[in-house]
């Protein structure tokens, strides 16, 4: 198939385009380093030249913080969204949406909202698209799995609260599975959290990263009351988007989901850490 990726420079977009191009799949990249911006791409005629002779569309660009440039408005949502209503002009046969773990009904943070709208946009269009909801995604080239080693590694870290939020981090090597898969099979409309194999609390999921690492010694831990957290990405937003109230929410909402389905779709369970170690 020729595939146009969105998102393609990303770690998940990467990972994605090497393994569509080993199952011989012919491949369209588009981000910025690609020179395609989605905050020049709103509108459905803006894409219809990019999708000439595309017989499928996965979207995995994504942002975790705003900036001045960067909105979730445009980029998770206006944009897709004018991608996927060309996709319904040109009636594009698989179409696959990276969405992510939370993107449902009791979604209360701006990231969230903006990836719903537009998975919204497409269950209610005459796309047979598969809407994937992966929780955090593990992988070395991934910044959240640097960001989390690199916490992992120190002699000493703080946590929100007793740092039992619990997580369900999915191996990128299923993710890309699942993408594979849902462009093997014949479309249907589907949402599916993609999840991994065993839930961690937030603390657990540093340890086995410490342990990973090959540190035998267990993380030592101190409480960051919940308000103070908030109070200081209220400040620390404007060092980084990175550092927002939505993020500190988010993480106490918790990442996980039912796995069933994903096994069930895939035909087997996904990866299990202990294998990793
Ligand atoms: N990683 C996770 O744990 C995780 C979990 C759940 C859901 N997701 C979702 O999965 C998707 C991919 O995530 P990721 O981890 O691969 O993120 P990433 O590494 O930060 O990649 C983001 C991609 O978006 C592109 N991009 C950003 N701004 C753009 C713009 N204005 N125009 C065009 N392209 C733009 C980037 O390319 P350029 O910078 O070259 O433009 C890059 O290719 C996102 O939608 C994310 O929300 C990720």
């Amino acid at each position: 198939m020729h595939i146009l990726l969105t998102g393609a420079s990303g770690f998940i977009g990467q990972t994605l385009m090497q393994a569509l191009q080993a199952q011989g799949h012919t491949v369209k990249p588009i981000a910025r380093r690609y020179g395609y911006d989605f905050n020049q791409l709103t509108t459905a005629d803006a894409w219809l030249p990019l999708l000439d002779s595309i017989d499928g569309v996965i979207n995995s660009v994504g942002i975790i913080g705003q900036t001045r440039t960067q909105s979730f408005q445009v980029l998770h949502t206006q944009a897709p969204i004018a991608l996927f209503k060309a996709c319904e002009q040109l009636n594009i046969g698989k179409v696959i949406q990276i969405s992510a773990l939370g993107a449902d009904s009791a979604a209360r943070s701006a990231y969230h909202l903006s990836k719903r709208q537009t998975d919204d946009f497409l269950r209610a269009s005459i796309l047979n698209a598969a809407i994937l909801r992966p929780s955090l995604v593990y992988g070395d080239k991934g910044d959240s799995t640097q960001l989390f080693k690199r916490l992992a590694r120190l002699p000493i870290v703080g946590l929100l609260g007793k740092g039992d939020q619990i997580i369900r981090p999915v191996h990128i090597n299923d993710l890309v599975a699942t993408v594979i898969k849902a462009l093997n099979t014949p479309p249907q409309p589907m949402t599916l959290d993609v999840v991994g194999r065993q839930e961690f609390a937030f603390r657990a999921w540093l340890q086995f990263l410490r342990r990973l690492q090959g540190i035998t010694q267990p993380l030592r831990t101190f409480s960051v009351p919940i308000p103070l957290a908030l109070a200081g990405a209220q400040l620390g937003q404007f060092a980084s988007p990175l550092l927002h109230p939505d993020s500190i929410h988010m993480l106490l909402r918790g990442n996980s989901a039912e796995v069933q389905p994903l096994t069930a779709f895939l035909g087997r369970e996904p990866l299990d850490w202990e294998t990793l170690l």
